[in-house]
This record gives structure tokens, C-alpha cells and sequence, in this order.
């Protein structure tokens, strides 16, 4: 309580309002550390307990694969953190999609923390939710209440900016650039974005994807011209160039292919597998496909023509939350301008960024 009322205080709330869900990010040992792990338990030994549905991002495991690579001690301080979650009646679902098992109605209020979820949950699905640090959405779950201000109050959810984009938008990893370069360019604001008409997959890789190089929480889209006389913005083929040059630090052949970030939807699933269908990925590559439990249960048929091809479709994880150095992995190609975005840095590797096709194709041919 002590968390949301400052909170709530430095962003000149006057009230605490029910929230229909709370997303918790803060899971990964990887990213945690032992002092999380303290924090935590005096939480769960206390009698913290979730009065809301709340649901937890990816770990730095999932249970087939990646379980075997990395040592044993690392698994049970990952396994403590989830125990201290389950205790505090805290859904293991291990996914950035949470709105792929349960999607939020339209002007439901949320506290979400996963970046990618919040921009997806408040642009795509039009949600409300503030993006959330890891404490207050923790909070907001015992709790069951966030502080009324910022995305949740409809004054500041209208667009004070408009950008028309010039430039050919076509692939996911399009997408996710220009998302880079906007993300950059208009730090905080609600962009009304004109000339896009993207997919439900596609927006959500523009999202994730302005949510790590700037701090959007809200986009909207229009295939119109916008009335409001706002700042206004333009991209041009040169932006998107100069976006994908800084995304793309290697043309060094990769060692991980890697397509899941955000995790993938059922369609995504399904492409990726009839892109491999009847092929096998080189040996020198390993191909990662990260989705939920969710998704890969009612897609296994897809699930095993990927695996029959030699990838691995991992849930629970992602390349970011895991340690892939340690398992000699330096470059990475990747659809995801997020994971490119943060490669060189959380993985110290460098990033390789293309459509999904050339990821197949780059993952199966010699
Ligand atoms: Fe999800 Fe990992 Fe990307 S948590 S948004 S797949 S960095």
C-alpha cells in the first residue's frame, strides 16, 4: 500500500481505482538476483496474497530445454522465485502475451508491468493501464488497486502528436523499426500514426518495439488524414534506413535464430511452420521459437512439424531472460526489433535483424 500510495502521490493521483488484472515482469533470476528473492519471501511469508488476477512474465528456464543447459543452482533460485510467486496465489503463466490466454475487454483498467503488453493492451485491445515497474505491479496484485492517473484517465490518452509515415511499411520487422526510430523520436507522447494499416501480429511488434527505445505507452492508428492540429512528425525511407543500420550491428553468419519476441500468437506459430515444413535447420545454427504454455498446447500440431525441422519452440522464456552467452551464442538474427534492440546489451551479442523468411531460410540453407 505504501508503494501505490507514493506513487500515486508523485503522479498527483487523488484516488486508488480497482484494477481487472495485474502482469508482473521482475521474474527471471537472470535479471532478478539474490536480493529480489528476500524481498519476495518477506512478502509471502507476511501473508501477501494476490486479491486480483495476476498473471507473471517469462523466467530464465523453460521445462524441456534450457532446463539441461545452464546449471543446477541457477534452476532452484528460478524455482524459489515462482514458489514465492505461486504462494502469493500469483498465476505462473510465464508469458509477455498474457492477453493471449485471457484478453482484457475494451476500458477495463489493468496494471501491467511487461512493457510490450502495456502498449499492446492500451493500442490494440484499448485497455488502460500505466506501465507499470515490477514493485508497483506487485503491489497493485496484493493490493488489487493502482493509483488513478496517467493511462487511466482519458484526458491523457488522447494523441498530442501526429506522424505520417512515408516511408513503405510492409514486414513485421518493418514494423518493429520504425518502432525503434519512434520510440527515439517521440519519447513519451500518444502518437495518432498515419498511412499504417498493420495486422494485430504487426502492431504488436511496433509496440514492443517503441517501448524499448522511448517510453509510449499508447499509439493509435488512422488510415486517414488526422483533423487535430498537433506536432507533427514524418518518416522517410532514411529513417527507416538509418533504424535498421543501428539494429543490425553484425552481418556475421548467427549462431541463434531466434523468433518470439513478443512471444508468438497461434498464426505466428502456424507460419513459422509451414515456413519449415519438409526442411531441417544446419547444424551450426540452433533456431529458438518462444511462445506461452497456452498457445504451444493448442498449436502442437504446428509444434511438431517446427521441431521435426530441428528447432525448439521453448515456452515459459526468451533469449533476453536467459543467459545465451554461457551457451556460446554471439550473434543473433532475429523478426524482433526489441531483441535487437537490447541484444548487444542484456546479451551481450551482436544483432541481426529480418523478416521471418530470411530467418528460415538463413536457419535451414548452407
Ligand atoms: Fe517477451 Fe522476452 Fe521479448 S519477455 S517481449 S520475448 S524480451
Amino acid at each position: 500500500m505504501k508503494i501505490l500510495v507514493k506513487l500515486g502521490d508523485l503522479f498527483g493521483a487523488t484516488k486508488l481505482i480497482p484494477v481487472q488484472s495485474a502482469h508482473l515482469s521482475g521474474v527471471s533470476y537472470k535479471h532478478m538476483g539474490d536480493g529480489a528473492i528476500e524481498f519476495l519471501n518477506e512478502l509471502a511469508d507476511k501473508g501477501g496474497r494476490a486479491q486480483t488476477q495476476a498473471t507473471l512474465n517469462p523466467s530464465s528456464f523453460d521445462p524441456d530445454y534450457l532446463v539441461k543447459c545452464y546449471s543446477k543452482e541457477r534452476f532452484e533460485k528460478q524455482e524459489r522465485i515462482l514458489a514465492l510467486y505461486k504462494k502469493m496465489m500469483i498465476q505462473p503463466t510465464l508469458t509477455c502475451t498474457p492477453y493471449y490466454i485471457q484478453k482484457p475487454k475494451a476500458d477495463q483498467h489493468l496494471a501491467w508491468a511487461e512493457s510490450s503488453a502495456v502498449v499492446y493492451a492500451n493500442s490494440v485491445l484499448k485497455a488502460w493501464t500505466n506501465r507499470e515497474g515490477s514493485p508497483s505491479a506487485l503491489a497493485a496484485a496484493l493490493i488489487g488497486k493502482t493509483p488513478n492517473y496517467g493511462m487511466h484517465q482519458a484526458e491523457n490518452r488522447r494523441p498530442n502528436a501526429v506522424v505520417k509515415v512515408e516511408a513503405r511499411i510492409e514486414t513485421e520487422t518493418d514494423y518493429g523499426t520504425l518502432g525503434v526510430h519512434l520510440g527515439k523520436l517521440l519519447k513519451d507522447k500518444v502518437p495518432k500514426l498515419m498511412g499504417l494499416q498493420g495486422s494485430d501480429d504487426e502492431l504488436k511488434q511496433l509496440g514492443a518495439a517503441m517501448a524499448s527505445s522511448g517510453m509510449t505507452s499508447l499509439f493509435q492508428t488512422t488510415t486517414h488524414r488526422a483533423k487535430e492540429k498537433l506536432e507533427s512528425f514524418s518518416v522517410e525511407a532514411k529513417d527507416m534506413e538509418e533504424a535498421a543500420a543501428s539494429l543490425n550491428t553484425s552481418n556475421l553468419t548467427p549462431n541463434l535464430v531466434f523468433v518470439g519476441c513478443p512471444h508468438c500468437s497461434e498464426r505466428e506459430v502456424k507460419a513459422i511452420a509451414n515456413l519449415l515444413r519438409g526442411r531441417k535447420v544446419r547444424k551450426d545454427v540452433e533456431m529458438w521459437i518462444c511462445t506461452s504454455r497456452h498457445v504451444k498446447e493448442r498449436k502442437q500440431n504446428y509444434v511438431d512439424t517446427i521441431e521435426r525441422a530441428g528447432a525448439h519452440v521453448l515456452c515459459d522464456t526468451c533469449v533476453l531472460v536467459s543467459w545465451i552467452k554461457d551457451l556460446g551464442f554471439s550473434t543473433v538474427m532475429t523478426n524482433s526489433a526489441k531483441t535487437a534492440f537490447y541484444a548487444p546489451t542484456l546479451n551481450d551479442a551482436e544483432a541481426r535483424l529480418a523478416p521471418l523468411k530470411q530467418c528460415i531460410q538463413t536457419a535451414c540453407n548452407p
